[in-house]
């Protein structure tokens, strides 16, 4: 039997945090599902089919320097329900969660248990490459909307889109 991990998370924007987690869960997975969910705590900044295409690229990208493609990875995007339903819908048991710290285990701890407790899914956390260990999608977001250079901590074309939303923004005034 095949086993299904999921890596679920806002995605907003992808990271090469992000990514690392991605591809070494593709080396331990048989199938990895990268799924963009909805955090009902946030307000979300790039739409989900850009933040889905974003994550799609980088994988496909990813794959080229690899021994073998990253060919049992999908990517998309679940507003259906519950991260649990998904699982069940593709037969996921394992979810898996970058952690880069205390603060991460504090936050994700409940919701690991709340998953187990809801549908059996498991919960794998896995730690940074330490070239990653400090990068969020919302430092990023800051840095690039107050005009600094996100280039070392996302793939490029999410940089260009950065770049883009805040020279529009400064345009407009808005911010
Ligand atoms: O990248 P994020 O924002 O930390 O990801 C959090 C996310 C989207 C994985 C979490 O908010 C989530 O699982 N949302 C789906 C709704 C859900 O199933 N809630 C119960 C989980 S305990």
């Amino acid at each position: 039997m095949s086993t299904i991990a999921v890596v679920p998370g806002s995605f907003d924007p992808v990271t090469l945090g992000h990514l690392d987690v991605i591809v070494r869960a593709a080396g331990l997975f048989d199938e990895v599902h990268v799924l963009v969910v909805h955090n009902p705590e946030k307000t979300a900044f790039i739409p989900v089919e850009h933040r889905v295409d974003f994550i799609a690229d980088a994988v496909a990208e990813a794959g080229v320097d690899l021994p073998s493609p990253l060919e049992n990875v999908v990517v998309t995007s679940w507003s259906e329900g519950l991260l649990v339903d998904y699982c069940s819908r593709v037969g996921a048991k394992v979810l898996v969660k970058g952690i880069r710290s205390q603060v991460d285990v504090a936050y994700e701890t409940p919701m690991a248990i709340m998953n187990r407790s809801l549908a059996g899914v498991e919960t794998v956390f896995m730690l940074p490459d330490p070239a990653h260990a400090l990068v969020s999608s919302s430092l990023v977001r800051q840095v690039a909307g107050l005009g600094g250079d996100v280039s070392p901590y996302v793939p490029a074309d999410v940089t260009a889109y950065l770049q883009s939303r805040s020279d529009s923004a400064a345009n407009t005034g808005a911010r």
